[in-house]
């Protein structure tokens, strides 16, 4: 991996949106350590204070609460504050709110909107967006590629809206100058993660082992997935940052391997020490079968590698649920 140069950031002020979330929360801490000034934005549907302990003991830490999705809320955050960066990393996140909730996805599209117009009005030097490997909808190739052929029947409102953002990234640099790009991130998992039964499967699978239950596996577990722990997702944000080469682009945010359920579930048992045999419950509609993403272009234009192995990951959001975060 390519050193990339973060002095940049030293002294700069970042606005992080989803800041109390998983993935959000990881990022500010990074993006404290490197020197930057972060105001985080969250309004904590899902996110939590908790994810944010460490942040709030840093002087360089502003927590705004705010709903994204409200424009003289996040119009107030630029009046305030002289912003440089933007991750935009709010969202309506989880499969299961996504089924039940499936309209409030939509509304996510104001708040990518919003905070486009806002970081162009305002002069902002990058805006990284996070979409997701939803926005393939169920691969027509494998593996898949960021110019690839897009499923037309694909109609997830989550993967949807992402390929919305994406788009409106795309047309804010070419059409206005403003320097930003999209991260196609496929499955993150690492400490913080949501395991209640609106999160992920990682977590999901970790919390019931530690109760000595066995995971749940919707269809026969055959489906794939690619896992990538969080220190390498937030590293890949920064590098998407701070990298020109990556303006007006998509990226998938990948390790390029794919894992069973069924693998996962063997590796979590094992962990567990437990004799956890999997119990098996019929497929959900929208989950897709497989995930496999092409990640030359995160290795190419963005000098970037995932470093942590799955393995060695699991083993570390193991150990940090079994100390009592479960
Ligand atoms: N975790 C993954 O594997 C994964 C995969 C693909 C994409 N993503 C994307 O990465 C981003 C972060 O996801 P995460 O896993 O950390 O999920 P998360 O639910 O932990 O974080 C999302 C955060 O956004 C906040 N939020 C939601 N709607 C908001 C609004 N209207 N205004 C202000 N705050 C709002 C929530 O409270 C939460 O803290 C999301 O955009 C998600 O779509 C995540």
């Amino acid at each position: 991996m390519t050193n990339v140069d973060y002095r940049a950031l030293q002294g700069s002020t970042v606005l992080v949106t989803g800041a109390a979330g998983f993935i959000g929360s990881h990022l500010v801490d990074r993006l404290l350590s490197l020197g930057a000034r972060v105001v985080g934005v969250d309004n904590l549907s899902t996110g939590t204070d908790q994810n944010l302990a460490e942040a709030r003991r840093h002087p360089e830490f502003v927590f705004v609460r705010a709903d994204v999705n409200r424009f003289e809320e996040v119009a107030q955050i630029f009046s305030a504050h002289k912003i440089d960066y933007v991750f935009h990393y709010a969202a309506v996140v989880g499969v299961r709110i996504v089924i039940e909730r499936p309209l409030e996805v939509f509304k996510d599209i104001d708040g990518i909107k919003f905070l486009l117009a806002l970081a162009h009005a305002h002069r902002v030097k990058k805006f990284v967006f996070a979409s997701s490997s939803e926005a393939y909808g169920e691969p027509v190739e494998l593996p898949e590629r960021e110019e690839g052929v897009l499923n037309v029947n694909a109609d997830d409102p989550y993967g949807l809206t992402k390929l919305v953002g994406e788009n409106m990234v795309r047309n804010y640099w070419r059409r206005f100058g403003l320097p930003g790009c999209s991260l196609r991130f496929f499955n993150v998992y690492g400490p913080r993660q949501n395991a209640s039964a609106y999160g992920f499967v990682v977590g999901i699978f970790m919390k019931r082992a530690l109760a000595g239950a066995p995971p749940v596996i919707f269809g026969d577990g055959k489906a794939t997935r690619d896992f990538v722990f969080i220190s390498d997702n937030v590293e890949a944000g920064v590098h998407a940052l701070l990298a020109d080469a990556a303006n007006g682009k998509t990226f998938n945010i990948g390790s390029g391997r794919q894992t069973t359920i069924n693998e996962l579930a063997e590796k979590i048992a094992v962990l567990s020490g437990k004799p956890l045999v999997p119990v098996h419950e019929p497929e959900r509609a929208i989950e897709v079968r497989y995930r496999c993403p092409d990640v030359t272009r995160m290795r190419e234009l963005l000098a970037f590698e995932p470093q942590v192995p799955l393995d060695e990951g699991l083993r570390r959001t193991y150990d940090w649920f079994r100390i009592g975060h479960a």
